[in-house]
């Protein structure tokens, strides 16, 4: 090893030790403080702070929670004991090491807390120090511990709250506009239990906490999501939920925080009034020609919306996926790109709930809107979307037609028909298209157009039970 590499090492390392003196030697001297604090903190008498002190071999230093109740500190003193083991077994032999573990306490109510314990290893053999966390949660009265998985209504079901976490997290930095953290974090909160085994819960807030790596890079580091008790109390047990909560504390700045909370801008950030306009590409995804688009789409950031054909998003699963975490809609356009009209019943059935358990196998979620082939829909077909819309669009360049695939002519048509509010139909499928589209969405930027997908156009501009859509031209706002 290069002797600079070996004192960089040297460095840290002895800046850890020195920090962990530091810790120790404050601990032992201020017991009492640390006591105090804690109180004032979390409102709940009688927790107390014990230390575990060991610089025989590696440095162990270890603040753990210490309760009224024995069969709760006996269970703790379990549980720190099974971390120093590991920490012995994993690093104790081999050079100069060190073990730091802190906890953080969060109240429920007067009889249930909960504890993170924060583990600090840093050794030789590690390039850098390890931080892990892990949830306790234990009621007061009884002595018993409550897995962290327990909090939940039903933990053998996590489809539901594992989307809301999901959720939760993907409008934030670093997943916003992010595709690859956004990727880490879907399949970081996907619905199995080892995904959701440290969960803290307070009177506020259930707290989410991530192993590193779980759901974001080294360098965003996102190792927890605080999800207000309302938002996740569908999927919370009864005995946890707000109404049984209590602050032994005023709750502060929460009001204040929750307004702003509420004013925040729409995803994307637009408003009912701005000049709106949705792509929508039909028929693929092509690996000859969707990538070419989602670069173009990437590049102009701008969001559109793919109504896939079943078939073709069943081989193209990674296209499917990239659209989606580059934040585009996928729709459903059918499994095999039938005319409904033509089918049966079973047919039509068959036609929709095809393409939608392929897509839900790939995204989790099925898609929240339809639109039919060749836009051929009867009454018995919008019976088989359970209440989703059936989307068709307001400007139609023809595309598809020989005639029509030339770059320009594609980018002509659109143009000179669009208004504020349309759906533009396109196909992605189609090379010509393709090339056209860089040319569309610089045009339309100029004249002040935003693009938004089309549940965004609902969601600003529809109602809720608006079943078959077109679009929503705005005259009133176009020139
Ligand atoms: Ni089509």
């Amino acid at each position: 090893m290069p002797k600079f590499y070996q004192r960089k090492i040297r460095g840290w390392r002895w800046g850890l030790v020195a920090l962990a003196l530091i810790a120790v030697a404050y601990a032992a001297t201020h017991p009492a403080q640390i006591f105090a604090k804690d109180k004032e903190a979390g409102g709940l008498a009688g927790i107390n702070v014990g230390q575990i002190i060991d610089q025989s071999g590696p440095v162990v230093s270890i603040l753990y929670p210490t309760t009224e109740n024995d069969a709760v500190n006996a269970q703790i003193k379990e549980f720190t004991d099974s971390l120093l083991d590991g920490f012995m077994k994993a690093y104790g032999g081999e050079g100069e090491a060190a073990f730091y573990v802190t906890f953080d306490k969060f109240c429920f109510n007067g009889d249930i807390v909960s504890f993170r314990f924060n583990t600090l290893a840093a050794t030789d053999a590690l390039a850098h120090p390890a931080a892990s966390q892990y949830a306790k949660i234990f009621d007061l009265k009884t002595g018993e511990e409550t897995p962290p998985l327990s909090l939940l209504n039903d933990p053998d079901d996590l489809e539901g709250f594992s989307k809301m976490v999901y959720e939760h997290l993907k409008g934030q930095e670093p997943f916003k506009d992010n595709p690859n953290e956004m990727e880490m974090l879907f399949e970081g909160t996907a619905p199995v239990p080892k995904n959701f085994r440290n969960m803290v819960i307070d009177h506020e807030n259930l707290i989410v906490l991530f192993d590193a790596y779980q759901v974001s890079s080294g360098a965003a580091r996102v190792t927890e999501a605080k999800i207000p008790l309302e938002n996740a109390e569908p999927f919370l047990a009864p005995r946890f939920h707000k109404a049984n909560a209590s602050a032994a504390e005023e709750p502060t700045g929460n009001a204040i925080a929750k307004e702003e909370e509420r004013q925040q801008p729409a995803k994307g950030g637009y408003k009912a009034t701005d000049k709106l306009v949705a792509l929508t590409f039909d028929d693929g995804p092509s690996p000859l020609t969707t990538p070419k688009l989602l670069d173009y789409l990437r590049d102009a950031q701008v969001r559109a919306t793919f109504y896939v054909i079943g078939k073709n998003a069943e081989h193209n699963e990674g296209l499917i996926k990239r659209a989606y975490f580059e934040g585009h809609q996928i729709g459903n356009h059918t499994l095999d790109h039938i005319n409904l009209r033509r089918l049966g019943s079973d047919g039509m059935a068959q036609q929709v709930s095809g393409a939608d358990n392929i897509l839900k196998g790939m995204l989790r979620q099925e898609p929240s809107t339809f639109r039919p082939p060749e836009g051929a829909y009867s009454d018995e077909a919008l019976a088989y979307l359970n209440g989703r819309p059936l989307v068709l669009w307001d400007v139609d360049p023809v595309d598809w037609m020989p005639i029509n695939r030339d770059p320009q002519i594609v980018y002509h048509n659109v143009v000179d028909a669009v208004q504020d509010g349309d759906i533009i139909l396109l196909h992605d499928i189609r090379e010509t298209t393709v090339e056209a589209v860089p040319l569309i969405i610089e045009k339309l930027k100029g004249e002040g157009y935003v693009f938004v997908t089309v549940d965004e156009l609902i969601k600003l501009r529809g109602n809720p039970d608006d079943l078959i859509i077109r679009g929503y031209p705005n005259p009133g706002l176009t020139p």
